[in-house]
């Protein structure tokens, strides 16, 4: 293999570029070629791509975003679009791709891989709702963010008597917002997969201000069953005891540099990724079990759904008291 692709897809995640530096350098280390494809699928059907030497990944190991932007696009979800896309490549002598998404660029990469064209992905989302991988990229960022938001929060809930209603990211996936509620001291969690109704965190609620808590803290996935705004709008009719306020911290939690945790998950996968193109192992995922990476198929790691821990869940309940 002398020439590979490399993109980044779905929404941004932090480490997505520490990943495309350690591809680009684990490329040039093997004499591979690789070419940026700029603006994920939309950037793969326009042909927009890049030459990438080891200075244009100078310099990016830190930093958030992505250097090669991202973009969703419907387009390459059809049949049409997907043998553009193989033409493409084959017009640029690409030989094999790594894709760093999320499920929905999983699925894409898989669909590369049934046209032909090896593929490698590299898991990165927030929302660490991919499936056979401990962790993906950029999650550890995010929670890291998120903890920092809930921690100021509480500090200004403690000074009103107040109850914060927060508004996390994550999809369908409740990830963040349970393991936010547990590292960040809450005193409620709602997730998808985990049903609470309205009354029952007014109950809750008003039970942690009758035991005399200064503060209470609410986390709210964003696929929770009710807005958060239903959700306020119920306990401004059922009072608590607590006033009320809300924050949705939205795409704060995607922006920002990576953590150290990040730049080495990404650092390894992005490298790993490259050497099982190379060695001829792709139609799979570069997944971190435990402290080894192995390969997961694209087709389980995109047909299956990861599941929340029931244990967390427990802890955070039990711990919330
Ligand atoms: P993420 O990768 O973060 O989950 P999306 O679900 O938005 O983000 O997917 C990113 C892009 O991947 C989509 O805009 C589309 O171009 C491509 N994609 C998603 N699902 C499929 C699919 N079933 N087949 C082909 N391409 C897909
Ligand atoms: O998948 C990452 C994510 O940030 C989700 O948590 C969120 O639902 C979605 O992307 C937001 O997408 P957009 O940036 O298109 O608003």
């Amino acid at each position: 293999m002398k020439r590979i692709g490399v993109m980044t897809s779905g929404g941004d995640a932090p480490g997505m570029n520490a990943a495309i530096r350690a591809v680009v350098r684990a490329g040039l280390a093997s004499n591979v070629e690789v070419y940026g494809i700029r603006q994920a699928y939309a950037g793969l059907l326009a042909g927009d791509f890049e030459l990438l030497t080891s200075r244009e990944v100078s310099g990016i190991l830190q930093r958030g975003g992505t250097i090669l932007q991202t973009a969703r696009n419907d387009e390459f979800k059809t049949a049409q679009g997907q043998k553009k896309a193989l033409r493409r490549l084959n017009e640029r002598g690409i030989e094999g791709i790594v894709v760093i998404g999320g499920d929905g660029s999983l699925r894409g990469a898989l669909a590369l891989e049934n046209l032909g064209i090896p593929v490698v992905g590299v898991p990165a989302s927030i929302d660490n709702d991919i499936y056979g991988t401990d962790m993906s990229i950029g999650v550890d960022t995010a929670l890291n963010t998120i903890l920092e938001a809930i921690d100021r929060l509480r500090d200004t809930a403690t000074s009103h008597n107040r109850c914060f209603l927060i508004e996390v990211m994550g999809r369908n996936c409740g990830y963040l917002a349970l393991m936010g509620a547990i590292l960040g001291g809450a005193e409620m969690v709602i997730i998808p997969e985990h049903q609470v109704p309205m009354e029952q965190v007014a109950r809750d609620l008003e039970h942690a201000y009758t035991r005399g808590k200064t503060h209470a803290i609410a986390v709210i996935a964003e696929g929770a069953p009710y807005k958060i705004t239903e959700l306020e709008d119920y306990l401004k009719q059922h009072p608590v005891g607590f006033e009320i306020r809300l924050t949705i911290l939205g795409h704060t939690q995607r922006g920002g540099g990576p953590s150290a945790f990040d730049r080495l998950l990404a650092t390894r996968m992005g490298v790993t990724a490259v050497e099982w193109l190379i060695a001829g192992t792709h139609g799979v995922m570069v997944a971190r079990q435990g402290r080894e990476q192995v390969p997961v198929s694209l087709t389980d790691a995109t047909t299956n759904m990861r599941t929340i821990s029931e244990e967390y869940m427990q802890m955070a309940h039990m711990l919330s008291r």
